[in-house]
């Protein structure tokens, strides 16, 4: 079942590998664990081992909410059936997102105690601004306190109503935002991206006939095109180099700015290496600064691939657009010298966005992913296909096939999982992105009713995700009797995080 394009084994799952023996066959990898062991001839010959490790030992822990069924039953209904309104501590293995939720190393903890908290002229800016050019080659960084609001900054600068967004995908806050400016965000992902079970290597491409078609049809129209590495709404699905390259071609054919949704970079440059032909002696530190060396400017939520538990990134190489967005930054975020940031946060940032590309690191992230994704594969657990960098989705749609979209499957599922185990996954399916009825429209549907169980990052063990899939698997077995929900309360924007349910009985 490898893909077309995929460059030999790395991704073909063998379901009876291990964590490790999945490393050891990822082309080009080199052995996480081994010894040199020497030959009669005095040649040293590596000796690779089967398991795959976290590469990482723990100094600081903290325990998790080990609750009874018993005890879940009352939290879940205390918290109306959406699993948004539970309390942190009644959740044993929490996959409700990868933002934020990840641990930070010995080293970013030293950073922090070196943080310089100037209001202007901050030491602790100007080393995260040499880190960040160096990645990404861009000339003006400015950050911001997270994802969303560099893309609010940048968009107020550079979008007027009417104007069009073009993107393989734009993820949530960011669609918000190009909304909220008047404008249009217009997403073209290739037809085969939507299906889940095409087993492709790069699903989160950028369809480029369709992105000639809307440059061609909004001429003059169109302020900058967004390239979501990894598309997170698709399933953390990655841009491949091929694509960024085309799509920067069109960019400079139709003199449009190119801009990246970066906030996972590391991970989109590890499965370019590991999947994209030609691309596999090369380093996801070289693949990165490739990648942002291709576009004009990037938003970066730094809590994915910056490792930090807070913190965003807009940058530019545009002189006049930066200072317009500096002027934005100051009147909503703070001087440019930390944007909405303590300079410990900035020096934190600046080591994790180093941390990130290691790629012993970047080896075990999607291992433990494919880990996951290849044991409920072997049970036949419908999911998202392949594994994208940060996640597992589920296709609740399968689970619950007895109920229809108006009981929302997805969260049937999500509470299920909860209920089983303690774990937290998050619904992205009719309530995440469906819409009330109105007094002249019926209710509307997603087209997939997905669960999204994300990765922290070096947060969870293998025996953690061991856990996982039991509490999967347990409830896939008993899937006949998932119940339908029904809302009970809604606000009319973003209905998802604090909608009122109750079980159909
Ligand atoms: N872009 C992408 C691709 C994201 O996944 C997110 C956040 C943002 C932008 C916004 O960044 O949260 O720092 O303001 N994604 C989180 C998630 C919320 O759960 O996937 P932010």
């Amino acid at each position: 079942m490898t893909s077309p394009g995929v460059a030999g084994p790395a991704d073909a799952p063998d379901n009876s590998m291990t964590f490790a023996a999945l490393n050891a066959v990822h082309a080009g990898a080199k052995p996480l664990h081994s010894a040199a062991a020497t030959l009669g001839l005095g040649v040293p010959v590596e000796h690779t081992h089967r398991t795959i490790i976290e590469p990482f030992r723990i100094r600081a822990v903290e325990p998790l909410g080990i609750t009874t069924r018993a005890e879940r039953e009352v939290a879940l209904e205390r918290a109306s059936f959406n699993p948004f309104a539970l309390h942190a501590d009644e959740v044993l293995i929490d996959l409700l997102t990868d933002s934020g939720t990840g641990a930070m190393s010995a080293a970013q903890w030293a950073a922090i105690m070196i943080g310089d908290e100037s209001y202007a002229g901050s030491r602790s800016f100007y080393r995260l601004e040499s880190v960040v050019r160096e990645l990404t080659g861009i000339r003006h960084v400015i950050p911001t306190h997270q994802g969303r609001a560099a893309e609010h900054i940048l968009f107020s600068a550079l979008l007027k109503p009417g104007n069009v967004v073009p993107a393989n995908a734009h993820f949530d806050t960011t669609r918000a935002n190009v909304e909220f400016l008047g404008a249009i965000a217009v997403d073209l992902l290739r037809d085969e991206a939507m299906d889940p079970q095409a087993d492709l290597p790069f699903k989160g491409d950028v369809d480029v006939v369709k992105l000639r078609e809307v440059l061609v049809r909004e001429r003059g129209n169109v302020p900058c095109v967004m390239v979501t590495i990894t598309n997170n709404r698709g399933g953390g699905q990655p841009v491949s180099m091929g694509n960024l390259k085309a799509v920067r071609a069109l960019c400079d054919e139709f003199g449009v700015p190119m801009f990246l949704d970066a906030a996972r970079f590391a991970e989109n440059s590890w499965l370019i290496k590991m999947r994209e032909p030609g691309q596999g002696a090369r380093t996801a530190t070289e693949i990165a600064h490739e990648t942002f060396r291709l576009a004009d400017g990037f938003t970066i939520s730094a809590k994915k691939d910056g490792l930090v538990n807070i913190g965003g990134l807009l940058g530019i190489n545009n002189d006049a657009l930066a200072d317009l967005c500096r002027t934005r930054l100051i009147l909503t975020e703070g001087f440019p010298t930390y944007g909405g940031l303590a300079g410990r946060d900035l020096e934190a940032l600046a080591q994790g966005l180093k941390e990130v590309l290691d790629e012993d690191y970047l080896h075990y992230r999607h291992a433990s992913v494919r880990y996951v994704f290849d044991r409920l594969d072997a049970m036949g657990v419908p999911m998202m296909r392949p594994p994208g960098g940060h996640a597992v989705y589920l296709d609740g749609g399968a689970f619950a096939a007895h109920l229809p979209k108006s009981q929302f499957p997805g969260l049937s599922l999500t509470n299920a999982l909860y209920l089983e185990g303690g774990v937290r996954g998050v619904e992205v399916g009719s309530l995440m992105f469906g819409k009330p009825a109105t007094g002249t429209e019926p209710e509307e549907f997603a087209t997939l009713e997905l669960v999204r169980l994300t990765f922290p990052r070096r947060t969870y063990t293998q025996s953690h995700m061991d856990y996982l899939v039991e509490v999967v698997a347990h409830v896939w077995e008993n899937r006949a009797s998932l119940p339908g929900y029904r809302i009970v309360e809604q606000r009319p924007v973003l209905r998802a995080f604090t909608a009122k349910m109750a079980p159909i009985a």
